[in-house]
This record gives C-alpha cells, structure tokens and sequence, in this order.
C-alpha cells in the first residue's frame, strides 16, 4: 500500500486485495490503469451528472486561472465568477430571492446550515433554539456538524461527544417528526435537516406527501427546514431541485456534487429571505463564517459552464426520462436469490437491495458485492445502513440507452455471480 489513506475504506482491506486506479473519463466510462472499461453505475460518487471529459470546463477553467485563479471574497470583496454564479444558482432557486452561501463542498454546506440555523434563532431573540433534528437513515456529510446529524449509526460511532441537543426521528412519519418537536418544546428546536430522496441510507425515496407534511410541521412549530440537496441538486430528480418536484419551500438547502458535476470541489447553501434577512438586518453584526475556498474564482467558472451543459444538452429532461428507464432496466434483478429489493422510479437513483438472509449466511457476501460489480465492468458502492446494504445506481444525467442496457445487463450479471457463489 501507497502513502495514499483512502477516505471511508478498511485499510487492511485495501492492502490485502490492493487498488484500483482510475485513469480516464468519457461520458459515462471511465478506465482504469490496465485498460479496463467500466460504467461508471454511481456518477463516481453521486457527482458527474454531465459525464466525464468535458473539455469546456477544462478550457474555461484554465481561462480563469490564467486571468485570477481565485480570490478570498470575505468581507467586501467578490470576483466576476462568483459573483455570477450566486446570480445563477438564486434564479434557478426554488425559494425567490435567496441568497448564496459558498462553501468547498457538501460537508462545510451542511455545518453552515446548522451554524447559519442556530445563529438566525440568536438574532432573533429565541435563544432557547438550539436543538437540530436529523432522520434515521440520513446523510449529512463528514464534518462535525454533519457527523452528529448522522442516522447511520456507524458513521456516528467512535468518536465520544459531538454536538449536543441533537434528535432523531424516523425517516418516513410526519407525526412523528410533530411529536418529537412537541416533546422537546418548539421554542427549543431550531432546525430539521432533511434528505428529499436518502442517498447513502439506501435509496428511499419519501413516501407520498411525506415531504409536505415535514414542510408543515416545520412551518406549524416554526422549527427552520433544511432540505439537504447535495444529492439531490442540479438535475438528479429532473428538476434543477427536488424541492421543486415536490413543491418544498426550504428555508435552507444545501447543495454541491451536482453545481459543478465534480469537476472542481464546491458546496453552498441557498439561504432563503427568512433566514438571511435576520442576517443583513441592523444591528445583526458581522457572520463570523466563511472558507478559504467560498466563492472560489475557477470553480465558479467550472460550475458556470457546468449548469451551461445541463441546460443546453437538456439534462433534466434527459433524467426524466432515464427515471423511468432504469427502473425498466432493473426491474428484473429482483428475480436473483441474493436480491431483497429494487427501488428505482424517483429520479436517476435506485438501489439493488441485497437479501438479509443471504448476507447473514454468508458472511462472505458484504466483501464480493463491488468486486462482482467491477468484474462485471460496473463502478458502484455498496450503500450500508440500519436498512441493510444496497448497491447504489446513480449514474451521469448523460447516460445513452445503450449504457442504460448495459447497467441492466453489468448488474444482472453480477448478481447472477453472487447468487451462484452462494
Ligand atoms: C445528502 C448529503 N449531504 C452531504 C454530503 C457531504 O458532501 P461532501 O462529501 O461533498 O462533503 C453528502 C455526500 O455524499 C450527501 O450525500
């Protein structure tokens, strides 16, 4: 093993079966270092909506590096990229008038979120307002803020104290969400964080009137509504948000991967009137928060063209109709020994959910799911919560119908692989 410490991997693993290295990108492909040619089943992780290899992202970013490669935009000071991509990301916004809040990625957007949400109550004379509420099954990013808002239980362990005044609800019930915010005391909670469709807990797409219902609750009790859209955000559910599909009014979401489908690392939050009015308003003082990197120069110029690309090729039309498709595709892998579930038809996301009973008597299992996967000529994860564990579809928005043949075709026949090695 390299000096390379993977993020979320088991190192003696890696340094048992070794690495896989990744060389190239075309459109839904990439190639590893021996020549290899895989679908790429997960938009590397959930990002790459507008494929790989685009080399106008490329040119405009080197443009821009050669003109200002960046920045730093505390204060007063802004340049001419991040300057037009806060117009464009609050004119694409669900909620008019937004302001936008840039960060390096979805993580720092979601511990802005808690920060900007505890601090509005502060400004606003509520101080008692400091409890977050988080669902079972939800992912929130790796920072602080976002680990203590886990709902996967192993992403939250091991690491002793992290924020207090944090609660948890079940992912699907609105009453539920009512009679949590009831038994703590509305006056005391500032904000609920919540996943549209759950990505890394499984694929769960909400059940119907779910999300509305959440919405009211929040808006009864006044208990701040963030929608967490890193996932989500710029395309995935064909829209440009999810909040859209289902008619939310967030008063924060938070957004990354999707802005500049991955080629430069960038997050934000879509700070609604509410909050940031309570923000700009007299007397409200300086927001004693911010990152090297918000607002960076040349990944603003990466998103520009990026959101260029999904209008022009008309990508959220594309993924409206690949929803369907997929689902068409994957539907028969239902019929394997060692499959549960597909969940698929809310979006470009699914999950091939994998038999309780087959891991269980099989301890094996859970290591050959991605290795059948791959073999098969299909990048993917495997997506682990108190669910169970699923393999994760969500490919680039620029998927053919060839490729979408080719996902059904890749995952049956890892499947099959799985289900004969039994
Ligand atoms: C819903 C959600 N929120 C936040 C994050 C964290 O984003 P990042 O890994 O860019 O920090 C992720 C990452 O997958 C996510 O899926």
């Amino acid at each position: 093993m390299g000096a390379y410490w993977h993020p979320f991997s088991d190192l003696a693993a890696v340094d048992a079966a070794g690495e896989l290295t990744v060389v190239r990108g075309e459109g839904s492909h990439v190639w590893d270092a021996e020549g290899r040619r895989y679908l790429d089943a997960s938009a590397s992780l959930w990002y790459c909506n507008v494929g790989h290899g685009r080399t106008e992202i490329a040119d405009a970013v080197a443009a821009q590096m050669r003109e200002l490669e960046a920045y730093s935009t505390f204060g007063d000071v802004t340049t001419p990229p991040a300057a037009a991509l806060a117009e464009r990301v609050a004119a694409l916004a669900p909620v008019e008038g937004s302001k936008i809040f840039f960060t390096s990625g979805g993580s720092d957007a979601i511990d802005t979120a808690v920060k900007m949400a505890r601090r509005f109550w502060q400004l606003a004379g509520e101080r008692e307002r400091r409890i977050l509420i988080r669902r079972d099954r939800a992912y929130h990013g790796m920072h602080t803020g976002g680990t203590s808002l886990a709902g996967i239980p192993a992403n939250l362990d091991g690491y002793g104290g992290l924020l207090p005044d944090v609660i948890e609800v079940a992912w699907d019930d609105a009453e539920a969400l009512r009679a949590a915010i009831d038994e703590a005391g509305a006056s005391r909670v500032a904000a609920f964080f919540c996943e549209p469709v759950l990505g890394a807990g499984g694929v769960f797409a909400p059940p119907p009137d779910y999300l509305a219902a959440a919405q009211a609750v929040c808006r009864d009790t006044g208990v701040l509504f963030v929608a967490d859209e890193v996932i989500t955000g710029f395309g995935r559910l064909g829209a440009w948000f999810a909040s859209e599909r289902w008619d939310l009014e967030p008063d924060l979401i938070t957004c990354a991967k999707g802005i500049t489908s991955g080629y430069l690392p960038l997050g934000a939050v879509i700070a609604s009137p509410r909050v940031w009015s309570a923000f700009a308003a007299e007397g409200a003082g300086m927001f004693r928060h911010g990152y090297t990197y918000s607002g960076h120069a040349a990944v603003a110029a990466a998103a520009l063209v990026n959101l260029d690309i999904i209008e022009r090729e008309h990508l959220l039309a594309r993924a409206v109709d690949l929803e369907a498709s997929i689902a068409e595709a994957l539907a028969p892998l239902a019929s394997h020994d060692v499959v549960e579930e597909v969940r698929a038809g809310v979006g470009v996301l699914a999950a091939v959910h994998l038999s309780a009973d087959a891991l269980a008597e099989d301890p094996g299992l859970m290591g050959r799911i991605v290795p059948a996967c791959r073999e098969a000529g299909i990048m993917t994860r495997a997506l682990v919560s108190r669910a169970g564990v699923a393999v994760c579809v969500s490919p680039p928005l620029v998927l053919t119908d060839a490729d979408v043949e080719e996902l059904g075709t890749g995952l049956d026949a890892a499947m099959r692989t799985l289900s004969d090695g039994r």
